[in-house]
This record gives C-alpha cells, structure tokens and sequence, in this order.
C-alpha cells in the first residue's frame, strides 16, 4: 500500500510517500527555520504564505524522488490538526486537492500520532506501550493498549519542554531554535548550578518547567545585575540534567505501573542527547527504549503517512472532502 503524507502544521512543509508503512521512497522537508529565526520564533502568518509558496513543489520533489506516479498512490494522509491554522489549511487543501483530482482516499491525522509513529518507520511498535511526547508544543505521557489507542496519562500544566528549551536558549544568547544549542553546550558543562527538580506534591504524572525556566532567567538576570558572567555550558548542562531527570524518572515508574516491555519517545526534543543518554543508562535491561533518528524526531511527511497508514488499518474509515484542519485537535482513541 503506498501512502502519500502532508504535513504543514507549523513551520515544515513536508511530502512523504511510504510503502506499507515502513519503506520510505521519499520525505521531502522544505524547513523555514532560516525565515523565522530572526523573530526568535514561528510567525503564523509568515508561515503559511511560505507554506502556499512552496508546497507544489514539495509535492512535485517527493514524487520525483519516489519514482512514483500520482496514480499509484493507494491513500493521501494529511495532518489535520493541531497547529497552527493558517499553516494547516495549505495541507489539508493540497492534500484535498490531490484526492479530488487522482480520486484517491483520504484520511485525516492528529499530528502527535504521527510523532508516535514515526517510531513505527525504524522500530515495530509493541503494545501495550508507554510514549514519551515531548516537542515545541506538547509534553504527555501515553498509555497505549493497543494501535491507535491513547490513554494519556501525565502532560504539562504550564510549558512544553520544547518550549522551556527555547526559552532557556534564549535568556542564554543562543540562536531559534534552541533546543538542539542548548543541548550540545550542555554536553561541554557540568551540572553546577543544581536547579529544581520538579515532581509535583500530588505524585501524579503531570510535568511542569515554568517554574525551572524562570529559575534559569532569575539566575541570569541576577548575574547582569551583579556583573558576573553565568558560564553558558554549566548553566545548559544543569537545565538539561534538571528536565531529563524527571521526564526519564516519569517514563519509568509509569512503565513499571503498567508492565510495559516497550517505551517509544517522540517528537522533536526526542533529538536530544542528554534524553537518550539518561534512558539508556537507567531503563531496566527488560525494556526496550525506542527514540526515532534525528530525520524522524521533527516534524515531518513520512511520520503522517505511516500513521495514515495504521489509522487506516484500525478503522478503515476515510474522510470526505468536507475535512477541515483543526488548530486544538486532541488525540483521540480510534
Ligand atoms: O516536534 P517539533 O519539530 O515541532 C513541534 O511539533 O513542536 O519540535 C520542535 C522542538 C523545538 O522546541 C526544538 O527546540 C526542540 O524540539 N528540539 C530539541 C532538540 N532538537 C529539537 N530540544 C532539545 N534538544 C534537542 N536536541
């Protein structure tokens, strides 16, 4: 079965096409990092006019690469949601317009499905499971019983990680986005500063990095006031030592509740070294800990296609061409 994905849900314009869910032909990502880095972030609107700007030749892209004709695609899945609106429209219309003109099937993603299943691409997934969501706008922990079964237990009360990590990189004079900055300075510290931990008193499996981002500005405001120097890579190696601690502890106890063999770890700031490091030196030999390459941890076509491609499996069930994009679209048990 040969899946085409669209994914434009924030500041990638992406097209994949994917063979049975596993062999990827072709993941063309078309990035505008270079376009939002000098606003230090994603501008919505300048967002989607690049979206419109360059996704037929996106699309055009992954065909030539896939060696693939139009009419050889057996299902279109696009990302439907969330994001951010204006960039979402440019998908789901292109996506649409594909469908309506090759007469093809078509079905619609949540895009946080498509983080867990790009784990699917390098990895067969074993359920039951627990998944570790952690990107620019996300932070859940899930419980999956089976495929297309989210049970999410813990997520943020404030800030995503992704986010905190901007944030952090920010206050540090590192460029947007900061995450992958913050996390190679890190590696050239030591954790010195010993910020916060923060578990929550209800022992839940909630997270928040509000209070330890402002932690890591207060110190570098204090240190201006008082003409001191913060050294860069102690203070990114002591925020990162902070965040991976609780969300690897998390992760953990959560997969030992639910006796869980597998936990995949998703999203964007599942590139991070330090992440990666901590799991495997503290999961138990019986379980296994699946993170995506770096090409699969970011936003990208292919992770849309191959979860199309299990939704579809699940349920059968395609969209009509009244499918609309939705910007606070929640992951939902199909
Ligand atoms: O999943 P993603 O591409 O976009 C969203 O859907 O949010 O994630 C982007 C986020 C950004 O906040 C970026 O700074 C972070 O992932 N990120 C990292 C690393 N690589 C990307 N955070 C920490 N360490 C990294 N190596």
């Amino acid at each position: 079965m040969l899946v085409l994905g669209v994914e434009s849900s924030c500041d990638e314009t992406s097209v994949a096409i994917v063979r049975d869910g596993k062999e990827v032909l072709a993941n063309v990502i078309n990035s505008q990092i270079d376009i939002h880095e000098k606003f230090g972030g994603v501008v919505p609107e300048v967002a989607s006019r690049q979206h419109v700007y360059v996704i037929s030749m996106v699309f055009k892209e992954a065909f030539e690469k896939a060696n693939v004709k139009p009419e050889e695609i057996d299902l279109v899945a696009v990302t439907e949601g969330p994001g951010l609106i204006g960039s979402l429209l440019v998908g789901v219309n292109a996506a649409k317009a594909f469908a309506l003109m090759y007469k093809k099937p078509l079905i619609g993603v949540n895009h946080l499905a498509g983080h867990i299943y790009a784990n699917a691409i390098e990895h067969d997934m074993k359920f039951p499971l627990v998944a570790l969501l952690v990107s620019g706008g996300n932070t859940e922990l899930i419980y999956m019983k089976e495929s297309f079964d989210f049970e999410i237990i813990g997520e943020t009360l404030d800030d995503a990680v992704g986010e905190a990590y901007d944030k952090v990189a920010r206050v540090v004079g590192l460029p947007y986005p900061g995450g992958p900055h913050v996390d190679r300075l890190a590696h050239e510290g030591v954790d010195t500063y010993h910020l916060p931990r923060v578990y929550l008193e209800d022992g839940s499996y909630n997270f928040s990095f509000s209070g330890l981002k402002s932690a890591v500005i207060n110190l570098a405001h204090n240190a201006s006031q008082r003409n001191e120097e913060i050294n860069k890579e102690n203070l990114c190696a002591s925020f990162q030592a902070s965040v991976t601690e609780v969300l690897v502890n998390k992760t953990l106890r959560l997969a030992k509740e639910k006796d869980v063999k597998q936990i995949i770890v998703a999203g964007g700031v599942s590139a991070n070294k330090g992440l990666k490091e901590r799991f495997a030196k503290e999961t138990p030999a019986n379980i296994e800990v699946c993170i995506p390459s770096i090409k699969y941890c970011t936003d990208n076509a292919a992770m849309i296609a191959v979860a199309g491609y299990y939704q579809y499996i699940k349920t059968k069930e395609t969209a009509d061409l009244s499918l609309n994009a939705s910007a606070s679209l929640e992951l939902e048990t199909k």
